[in-house]
């Protein structure tokens, strides 16, 4: 009989070792002795050789989503008569090998600070393939932007176009530009909502746009590219982009009457699995369903359809991210006439903020070994002082799970490492590319030496001996 505290999505398995299809990295198998690898590796190397927790990208399947994303959307945009930018959007994971995997898949890298910046220019890629944004840029990521050549900055607000326009002149360039839009749509994973208007910070208004544009296109040092639109993350439908197409073209064909608009920018959100409820729709599906609703909105408004743009960034990293746990501890907890058993790890929201912050579902495999036993329901926690410190709030796990057992989180590629923290003074772990059955570091992990370092009170005997010096 089923645990009565499930969520009515998580079915009892029949096998609770098994690798659900889709939600676990393309490489993610489980060797003959039961053991998961991950890229040619068992993740017992794995953890002797990195300690645990320990995120491991899978390489080889980050590498084919960012060709499979720019694969479908050049042939969904051919197929009306146009072309496709693919942007990877950093903030889900960067570091500069990432950046050299998206870039030698022929994306661009769509940043969101001076940070993102920085990373994406040690990375080596063009900045002409760089895409920058954010609500409220600093001054010095403005200038950092415009001087390295970025090929485009997203304008937030109409304050903006002054600061881009002052940091072009001066730099002597001239700076391509794209205007966000608050469409009114906003779409999260089973819904979409379209409103008049969208209570949120980022983009202008369909009603403020032209205005906006018409000082950009006044100003000599920047060029005006187009809209853009981002709707929202981990959507499943494609009716919320279809319905942003829509609204967004009709503003782009008015802006066309008053002078060139040659491009447009959807933004990202394609939603991945997390959990074997989740049904994500394939990356080539989502690309025909947008030009399909983009052809149809433009015929209907008598214009062509402009070059396209996206900004995917967790369905390109998510799906190749798996994190490695050590158990430490395991208690029953009754609850009424059932019993859930905690399975605490040692890490926890500092290495995934998304359950306590999201209430993200997630799911979890014993990795060092297989279990015959059956199938209790579990919920697996973090190390830090706080109750809702979660690490997968629901799961079935086999009735034996204990300390010592490895446990491994798939799908934690996008917003893992890139939203972790201090909290409670613990180290970020290292970040770990699996590939043919090797393992390289791609972010070294932090030590506690690191953190008292940053502390200017510690007598560091190193910082002692600086100072004097
Ligand atoms: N473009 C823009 C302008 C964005 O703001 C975002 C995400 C993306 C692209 C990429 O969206 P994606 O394809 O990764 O869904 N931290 C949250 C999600 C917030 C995303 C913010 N912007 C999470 O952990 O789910």
């Amino acid at each position: 009989m089923p645990n009565p505290l499930a969520p009515d999505w998580l079915q009892e398995p029949e096998d609770a070792n098994a690798l659900a299809p889709g939600v676990w990295s393309r490489h993610a198998v489980r060797l003959p002795g039961g053991e998961l690898a991950i890229g040619g590796v068992p993740a017992s190397r794995l953890a002797a050789e990195h300690g645990t927790p320990l995120y491991v990208v899978d390489e080889a399947d980050v590498r084919a989503r960012a060709a499979a994303a720019k694969a479908a959307f050049d042939e969904a945009m051919r197929a009306i008569g146009t072309s496709a930018r693919v942007y990877y959007a950093g903030k889900a994971f960067l570091c500069t090998e990432v950046v050299r995997w998206v870039d030698e898949a022929g994306l661009g890298i769509d940043v969101a600070s001076e940070g993102e910046l920085a990373v994406a220019l040690a990375g080596g890629i063009d900045a002409g393939r760089i895409g920058v944004h954010g609500n409220n840029k600093s001054p010095r990521t403005i200038e950092r932007a415009v001087e390295a050549g970025v090929g485009a900055i997203v304008i937030d607000s109409a304050i903006e176009v002054e600061r881009v326009a002052a940091a072009a002149t001066r730099a002597r360039r001239t700076q391509p530009v794209r205007l966000r839009i608050n469409s009114g749509v906003h779409a999260s994973t089973h819904e979409y909502l379209a409103t008049a208007h969208e209570d949120q910070k980022f983009g202008v208004t369909a009603a403020d746009a032209p205005g906006i544009v018409a000082a950009i296109r006044s100003l000599p040092a920047l060029e005006f590219l187009g809209l853009h639109s981002h709707i929202g993350s981990q959507i499943f439908e494609t009716e919320g982009f279809a319905e942003a197409a829509r609204r967004l073209l009709a503003l782009h064909a008015l802006l066309l009457e008053t002078g060139p608009v040659p491009q447009l920018n959807l933004g990202g959100g394609f939603g991945i699995a997390y959990t074997s409820a989740d049904d994500p729709m394939p990356i080539a599906e989502i690309a025909r369903g947008m030009a399909e609703a983009l052809a149809v909105a433009a015929a209907d408004l008598g214009i062509g359809v402009p070059a396209i743009a996206v900004e995917p960034g967790r369905s390109i990293v998510g799906p190749g991210g798996t994190t490695l746990y050590t158990v430490g501890t395991v208690k029953p907890v009754a609850v009424g006439d059932a019993v859930r058993k905690y399975v605490s790890v040692d890490g926890g929201m500092s290495d995934n903020i998304r359950p306590a912050l999201y209430h993200a579902a997630y799911s979890a495999r014993i990795a060092s070994r297989v279990s015959a036993d059956r199938p209790a329901l579990a919920r697996v926690a973090g190390m830090h002082c706080e109750s809702g410190d979660i690490v997968v709030r629901d799961e079935y796990l086999p009735m034996d799970v204990g300390p010592g057992d490895l446990l491994a989180v798939p799908a934690t590629g996008a917003y893992g490492w890139a939203m972790a923290s201090n909290y409670n003074w613990v180290p970020r772990p290292p970040v770990v590319a699996v590939r043919d059955g090797e393992s390289r570091l791609i972010v070294r992990g932090e030590t506690i030496e690191d953190l008292l370092d940053r502390d200017p009170g510690n007598p560091v005997p190193e910082r002692a001996e600086r100072a004097e010096g």
